[in-house]
């Protein structure tokens, strides 16, 4: 195994569905997994899944932020299970994958274990929260789709060594700050004549990772915070970044490490 990406990609620079299949495998395995050889567009669509499946969850916390944040109800209903019936139902739609029938889904054995970890941990993000949620009497609770996603980035971080990373390039929070690869990816995505939802994925030896650029766009719950005017604060205390429905939002970013 040593090596091996040291002579296939020096810097590889590949968008979605291209065919790689250079076998490597992952150097870090979520709990229980056996070590297995994977090809790189394996791990490729393994993050674009990823992506995928953490941004449905920042979308189902989107889409109950006003149930979350209504100050009359103290139990909201919006239990872990709740949650995870949306979250599988959106990610269902978005990726064609149903998460109920992983299994006999055509996926490397290595995506399937991330992706049941990556939702086991989301829930647990919102089992935890529950007393945040429930609070009776607050109306605004900070528990919106960024701090969802890093907490669950966080916890997913500890499981697997799998990195995800929310981030724009002016970030409201300086630990999204991009590096230089993201920077150059966000500032392609920012283009508006980018196409649209074309991810942008790179392996390097010297980084022994893949890397893969999901970009995001704005719905219109997004911006009650990040829409106009521009300047003025939002209810979370941040100035608004003045986007407009359908505009690149930033990106997620996932980094998997490889072993070589
Ligand atoms: C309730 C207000 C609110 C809503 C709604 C909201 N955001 Fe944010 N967003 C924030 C805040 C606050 C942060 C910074 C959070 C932190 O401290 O990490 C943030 C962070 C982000 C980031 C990470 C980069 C950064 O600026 O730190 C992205 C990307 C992002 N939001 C996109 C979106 C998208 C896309 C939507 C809609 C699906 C959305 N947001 C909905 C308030 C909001």
């Amino acid at each position: 195994m040593r090596n091996v990406l040291a002579w296939v990609f020096p810097v590889l620079l590949a968008t979605s569905g291209s065919a790689i299949s250079q076998p490597v495998s992952l150097s870090k395995q979520p709990p229980g997994a056996n070590p297995s050889l994977q090809s790189v567009s394996e791990i490729e669509q393994t993050a674009r899944l990823l992506a995928i499946l953490l941004d449905s969850g920042r979308y189902v916390i989107n889409e109950n932020q006003e149930l979350v944040d209504d100050p009359s109800k103290e139990n909201k209903g919006f239990t872990p299970k709740v949650f995870e019936q949306q979250l599988m139902e959106m990610f269902r739609s978005r990726s064609g994958i149903d998460l109920q029938e992983l299994n006999s889904a055509r996926l490397s054995r290595n995506a399937k274990e991330m992706l049941a970890t990556l939702v086991a941990v989301s829930k647990k993000v919102v089992a935890e929260a529950q007393p945040e949620i429930n609070r009776k009497g607050v109306g605004f609770k900070g528990f919106i789709p960024a701090v969802f996603g890093s907490r669950v980035a966080g916890r997913f971080r500890e499981a697997t060594g799998v990195r995800l990373k929310q981030t724009a390039l002016s970030p409201r929070n300086p630990s999204n700050a991009p590096d230089d690869f993201e920077k150059s990816v966000l500032q392609e995505f920012a283009d508006p004549s980018y196409p649209r939802e074309k991810l942008i994925s790179q392996v390097t030896a010297k980084s022994k990772s893949l890397r893969l650029m999901f970009p995001l766009y704005t719905t219109r719950q997004c911006l009650t915070c990040h829409g106009e005017p521009k300047g003025e604060l939002d209810k979370t205390g941040y100035p608004r970044e003045g986007l407009r429905l359908g505009q690149n939002a930033g990106a997620i970013s996932v980094v998997i490490p490889i072993q070589r």
